[in-house]
């Protein structure tokens, strides 16, 4: 495979970007060129931000799997594609070669339409991190239906409301699945939330921990035994369309994934098939400089956009080898990483400053005896990465000789915005740097107009917009277009919010500096601070509640929720674990805060609103910063917050 768009210096940079401005059109209609279509677009690109709407080749036919294995078929059909490490480092890797993974995903379609899986069926996936959930995804791909794929992390409560938003009639899940020392439940769990459920109408379970399962007859079915009836071979291939891809149009859409916002309710993002796989494909060429037989290590979960796009779509639209890990960092001990790395002589790690932060934490004793060598890029991702621990990644990981790229990006960007391009373009620690080309960031002020003055430290500092659709941009949240028009385009007219703040440079480096909306990022996972406060409202003794983040050293940040209670109370502790579980049962145990108050009432405007600003600052510790506290209904409350502080 080669990649005549990967920018090799900095003066291609400002080339590509130039040309990706003036001309939007030649600049990804070229690009797209070296994807296989089953028929070319009409148009590159039809857009307007007002409703949105947003078409990337428009009128194309393809079918992204065939671009992520078939086309690899004639070169590299021997060469690994995903490589497995199990949780226990004992039990055996596997090795998916690109013939291996093209044949299960083949296999695995024929399996989901014997089912009764159809194009635009939507097919939810929650498993752990076996090659099997790389397989069904793909399939889900290579018929057309639409995979939503759930981190394990969820409740049965979670998943429920996404099944229900997304009216799915099909589930892939595991018996259970390993995670460091932890067995997860995961096929109770789905039992769980098919209480009640009405539309879903088939579960097929793939056998991974063999922790027993109820298996419902009619719905239930084991994922080997629908594998096996599809066998390999030339028995296979004489069945029906084996094998045969449903041909999409580019704007069909791939997948739905939930993510949090400043709201109660997670929104369904939708990404479509051509821009998504143009986008994810660009990106991971030129921000990573991936050069052909790199093997490439992302150690994000495939439930969240991370390892879609950097594990899954990006690296095997690629022909790259992409490592898939079971477990966690620090399972059987801190050194799981440094030894995945040395096992398999990886070139690229791309983790989250969390996971450096935390691994930090277990000095350099974890590193000894561990060969490292093999590395050539470092990446981070899901929240701003702090100068210390990029120096800690940069001397104790990459040796000094592996540039850091630090990518900023969301769900809703389908794949990295801005970064900086490993080895090509300058690294600056700290900052995420220049927009990859076809990314026109914009600061500007709460009335949307753009930031022309800089601060006192020289830099212009405001809300990041994007003014111009990329490829790889969402193109609604499911089934409800008006909701993604009022969460991302409407704050500012014609412009994409990000809900993130930056600052910006004299050299054009951008800088973000964390959400500016209601929504955490809790060990990078985004969690809104809304569905939080519900969670925890759904314990009967509690009155209210509000919930604020707090700067938190391993995990970026802390959940810190106020608390009116005036249920049965024993002791705050237990009532602190009843809150807990309460949480645990509605989102999950990703969303569990770290610090419950009790409080005996909140710091009201006299219309109302719960001033967050003021809980922003006790829970930070800079109680002598509040501010105006006079517009409050009852100042009174404030002392009482500021003397309970935890
Ligand atoms: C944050 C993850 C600073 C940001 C890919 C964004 C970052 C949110 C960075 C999206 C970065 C992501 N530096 N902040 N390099 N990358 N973020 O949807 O606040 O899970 O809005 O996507 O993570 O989180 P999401």
């Amino acid at each position: 495979m080669s990649y005549p768009y990967q920018i090799k210096s900095y003066d291609e940079y400002k080339e590509a970007y130039q040309k990706s401005i003036d001309d939007p059109e030649a600049f990804w209609g070229d690009i797209a060129e070296h994807f296989r279509w089953h028929k070319k677009w009409d148009k590159v690109l039809n857009w307007n931000f007002k409703e949105p709407k947003i078409e990337w080749f428009a009128g194309g036919k393809l079918n992204i799997t065939e671009n992520c294995l078939d086309r690899h078929l004639e070169k590299l059909a021997d060469k690994p594609a995903i490589i497995w490490e199990p949780n226990n480092p004992e039990e055996r890797t596997r090795i998916v070669t690109y013939e291996r993974l093209h044949k299960r995903v083949c296999q695995f379609a024929q399996v989901l339409k014997n089912n009764g899986v159809k194009k635009g069926d939507r097919v939810c996936i929650y498993m752990g991190m076996v090659p099997e959930l790389a397989y069904a995804t793909l399939a889900c791909a290579r018929i057309g239906a639409i995979h939503s794929v759930i981190f394990g992390g969820f409740s049965a409560q979670s998943i429920a409301d996404r099944l229900e938003d997304a009216q799915a009639e099909f589930i892939v899940t595991c018996d259970g699945a390993y995670r460091g020392g932890k067995d997860i439940p995961l096929k109770s769990v789905i039992d769980d939330a098919l209480i009640g459920n009405k539309t879903v109408k088939r579960v097929i379970v793939y056998t991974r921990t063999r922790t027993p399962v109820s298996m419902i007859k009619g719905r239930d079915v084991w994922w080997e035994d629908e594998m096996q009836a599809v066998t390999e071979g030339a028995e296979a291939l004489k069945s029906d369309g084996f094998g045969e891809v449903e041909v999409m149009d580019a704007e069909d859409p791939l997948f739905i994934l939930y993510t949090s916002g400043s709201t109660g309710k997670p929104k369904g993002v939708v990404h479509t098939v051509g821009g998504y796989m143009v986008w994810t494909n660009y990106s991971f060429v030129n921000v990573f400089n991936y050069q052909p037989g790199q093997i490439h290590f992302c150690t994000a979960d495939i439930g969240w956009i991370t390892g879609h796009s950097y594990i899954i779509y990006g690296p095997l639209s690629a022909g790259a080898t992409s490592v898939m890990f079971e477990g966690v960092p620090t399972w059987p001990d801190a050194g799981r990483f440094w030894d995945i790395i040395d096992k398999y002589k990886i070139d690229i790690l791309y983790t989250a400053p969390t996971a450096i932060r935390s691994l930090m934490g277990f000095g350099l004793d974890p590193l000894k005896g561990k060969d490292l060598s093999s590395l050539k890029v470092l990446g981070t991702v899901g929240e701003p990465i702090n100068e210390e621990a990029w120096h800690w990644y940069d001397e104790h990981i990459g040796k000094k000789k592996c540039p850091i790229v630090d990518t900023w990006w969301q769900t809703e960007t389908g794949g990295v915005l801005i970064s900086n391009l490993a080895g090509v373009t300058p690294a600056k620690p700290s900052w995420a740097t220049l927009p990859l080309p076809g990314v026109q960031p914009i600061l500007v002020d709460e009335n949307g107009k753009e930031v022309t003055e800089k601060d006192e430290e020289g830099n212009y500092k405001g809300n990041l917009c994007i003014k111009a659709p990329w490829p790889g941009i969402l193109r609604t949240t499911y089934g409800d277009h008006e909701r993604c028009r009022t969460n991302y385009f409407a704050t500012y007219e014609n412009l994409y919010f990000t809900g993130d703040g930056a600052l910006k440079n004299d050299d054009g480096f951008y800088r973000i500096t964390g959400r500016v909306d209601d929504v955490l990022n809790v060990s990078g996972h985004r969690i809104g601070t809304a569905e939080v406060e519900n969670a925890i409202n759904m314990h009967a003794g509690v009155v209210e509640s509000a919930v604020v983040g707090y700067p938190h050293d391993i995990k970026g940040q802390g959940i810190y929720a106020y608390v009116i209670f005036n249920g049965r109370h024993f002791d705050d502790e237990l009532t602190r674990k009843d809150i807990l579980a309460t949480v645990s049962r509605i989102i999950g145990p990703i969303a569990k805060p770290d610090k419950i108050q009790f409080v005996s009432g909140l710091p009201k405007t006299r219309s109302g609103k719960i001033m967050r600003r003021i809980l922003r600052k006790v829970a930070e510790g800079e109680t002598d910063k509040l501010g105006d506290t006079s517009t409050l209904l009852d100042p009174g409350v404030v002392d009482e917050i500021v003397k309970g502080k935890l």
